[in-house]
């Protein structure tokens, strides 16, 4: 019976990827009956690396339980260019936000990755490791040094395999090589190949050298990720590298190592009590739609990786959160955890587009089927082709200039120098997400992002069914410095547009709310009527000093051991104390890296 069910996976899997062999179930009842040791909720960043480090030593089973889909090798999804399609595809879980009262009460998309891999499948890909002072300040919110820079360098490098890109060019004035790991599970490079706006970025380097310096690596060793450089991307050869490409597809072939698949992990349960505290080392899981409940226990520990949306639900259905909110809804509070779901960071983006004088940008892509019908060839061929290319060949990370007035009587969110208050991410093609789609053209657009928020927003719950979604919050704009801090950015592209080496590539500002944004006043408008976000949700159970109670002191210790349990992990994106100022999926990689060896320091086993 357990055989036929392999076999059956194993034929089911060998359609969607024809390497695999088996360990991955479609459903519960399929599952061989074994005793965990450890069970990991969420197959993302964060929970495929455990899946693969917890398993290398084979006398160890782990469990992976996750909701979404295994069907990770989908073409929109290995395809960079077809991330759009991926908005409200079968692979995002579909939330929106509430009403946003900094943007005009408008509520917006909140993408979450449905699949194996979870958003490192369905998102833009940027790769970054975050400042030194990101790191630092997490060391010292935590009192943990094991988290300052120098200590998660070798995390970040034993993540990594970075490769040259397809067409073999000489990256030496792209890229530090030595900052970089070459024989980790993550594929990296810089993007696949140049293309036409390139050398006008790096003249403005040079032509506006002290608003916009060149830095060779933002994800270099010294940590200093400001000034403008090449683009770093988790896409290899042309394609999309996830957290299940790289962590899981090679694993697939360990016994001590089952992953669950379409199941939805409802409910942490309490399996005892140890020295006085709640023991959690039970889960209890279903499909969607079918009444039949399973429950398992793991003999070490009990590991969610839900993500920053997810994880602070299933805590709080689980009795861990803030026993005001729990007994709102009729749940028993287990542990009274004020901070759960509370503390929600993330990073608002605008568009804002140029015409140019090209016809040879990656609007064509969009606009003429044609081209995009020759271009899948080339890249099911070969990787080859513009399809492989990333949302931007380069990308910004800028501080606001004394002058701009808006760190004046403010407290600086950010996290020290070596960290940016906005980020330009410039792209070859329009791009946006409010306004009217053109019919056709040649565009740049450029993506204007606050990456050191002031803002906070929440995760809360609207009922006890765990298919409900969260109340998500994201709280944009809800600080003026955040506002102003976007003007800022918006002002600060129009100041690195005008240099001449635009200057016969740019023929105008796109859209009359663009191009009528122009006093302070009107730029905040524009912001607050286009924001949306970058989906880099964060901190909604975020970890503090170990030991330390009460409200404002986190629910994390700083080993990620969920405050007033025993048996919990929390290893996602919710344990950053703070949004580091940068894209958050190296972040949670290396958070989940160090993780594993802290899980492994306590157990002998290992
Ligand atoms: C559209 C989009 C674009 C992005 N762009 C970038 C980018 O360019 N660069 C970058 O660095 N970061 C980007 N990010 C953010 C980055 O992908 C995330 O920060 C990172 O993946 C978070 O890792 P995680 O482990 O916390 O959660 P996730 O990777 O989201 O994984 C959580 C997993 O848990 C599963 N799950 C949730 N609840 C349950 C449950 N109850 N039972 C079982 N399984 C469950 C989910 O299905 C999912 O697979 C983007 C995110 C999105 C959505
Ligand atoms: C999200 O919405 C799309 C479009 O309605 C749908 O096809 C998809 O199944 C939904 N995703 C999930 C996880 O339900
Ligand atoms: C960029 O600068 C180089 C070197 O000065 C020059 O040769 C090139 O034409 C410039 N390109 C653009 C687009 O301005
Ligand atoms: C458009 O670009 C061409 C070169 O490709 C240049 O000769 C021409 O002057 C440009 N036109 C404008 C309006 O800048």
């Amino acid at each position: 019976m357990i055989m036929w069910a392999a076999l059956k996976s194993s034929i089911l899997l060998s359609v969607l990827c024809p390497v695999a062999l088996a360990a991955i179930w479609q459903s519960p009842s399929q599952l061989p009956s074994k005793k965990y040791d450890y069970i990991i909720i969420g197959g993302g960043a964060g929970g495929s690396v455990l899946a693969n480090r917890l398993s290398e030593t084979s006398s160890v089973n782990v469990l992976l339980i996750e909701a979404g889909s295994s069907d990770y090798k989908n073409l929109n999804i290995e395809v960079p260019q077809y991330v759009g399609r991926l908005i409200r595809s079968q692979f995002d879980w579909n939330f929106t936000t509430v009403a946003q009262s900094g943007l005009n009460g408008r509520s917006i998309l909140y993408e979450r990755g449905h699949v194996l891999g979870g958003s490192t499948a369905v998102n833009f890909m940027a790769y970054c490791r975050g400042s030194k002072d990101d790191w630092n300040r997490f060391a010292k919110v935590t009192g943990d040094q094991g988290w300052s820079w120098n200590s998660i360098l070798p995390y970040a490098k034993k993540m990594e395999n970075f490769v040259g890109p397809i067409d073999g060019r000489d990256i030496s004035n792209e890229v530090d090589w030595n900052s970089h790991g070459h024989t980790g599970p993550l594929r990296t490079s810089v993007p696949m190949y140049p293309i036409s706006t390139d050398s006008r970025v790096l003249n403005t380097t040079s032509q506006l050298s002290s608003e916009f310096p060149f830095n060779l690596d933002y994800n270099g060793v010294s940590g200093n990720t400001l000034g403008v450089g090449w683009a770093q991307f988790s896409i290899a050869n042309g394609e999309r590298q996830s957290a299940a490409l790289g962590y899981l597809d090679p694993i697939l072939d360990r016994r001590n190592l089952d992953i669950l698949v379409n199941t939805h992990v409802t409910q942490l349960i309490q399996t005892g009590t140890s020295s006085g505290k709640p023991v959690f080392r039970g889960v209890q899981f279903s499909q969607p739609g079918s009444s039949q409940v399973f429950k398992l226990t793991a003999s070490q520990e009990v590991i969610v990786s839900a993500g920053a949306v997810k994880t602070p639900q299933l805590l709080m259905l689980s009795g861990i959160g803030d026993s005001t909110t729990l007994s709102k809804f009729g749940i028993k509070t287990i542990v009274n955890s004020p901070d759960v779901g509370k503390n929600l960071q993330d990073h608002p983006l605008v568009t804002s587009s140029f015409t140019v004088n090209s016809t040879n940008t990656l609007d064509n892509l969009n606009f003429d089927p044609t081209f995009a019908a020759q271009q899948l060839q080339l890249w099911q061929n070969g990787h080859t082709g513009q399809l492989g290319l990333p949302a931007a060949n380069q990308i910004a990370w800028l501080r606001l200039p004394s002058s701009s007035g808006v760190l004046q009587g403010a407290q600086d969110p950010s996290a020290g120098p070596t960290s940016a208050h906005h980020e330009f991410i410039i792209t070859d093609a329009y791009i946006g997400f409010t306004g009217q789609f053109p019919a056709g053209g040649n565009f740049l657009t450029f993506f204007t992002v606050v990456v050191s928020p002031a803002s906070r927003g929440s995760i809360t719950i609207q009922s006890t069914n765990p298919f409900d979604a969260p109340v998500i919050d994201a709280g944009f704009f809800t600080s003026e410095f955040d506002v102003q801090t976007m003007r800022e950015s918006i002002k600060s592209m129009r100041r690195f547009t005008s240099a001449p080496a635009w200057k016969d590539w740019i023929i105008s500002e796109y859209g009359d709310d663009f191009i009528n944004a122009q006093t302070d006043a009107q730029i905040e408008a524009y912001a607050r009527a286009s924001a949306e976000t970058i989906n880099h949700a964060s901190s909604t159970a975020a970890m503090g000093k170990t030991g330390s109670s009460g409200s404002g002191s986190g629910v994390l210790n700083s080993d990620l051991t969920v405050k007033g349990t025993v048996g919990l992990r929390v290893v996602d994106a919710s344990a950053f104390p703070f949004i580091p100022a940068a894209h958050t999926q190296a972040p949670v990689y290396i958070l989940a890296e160090r993780a594993a060896d802290l899980i492994k320091s306590v157990n002998p086993v290992y």
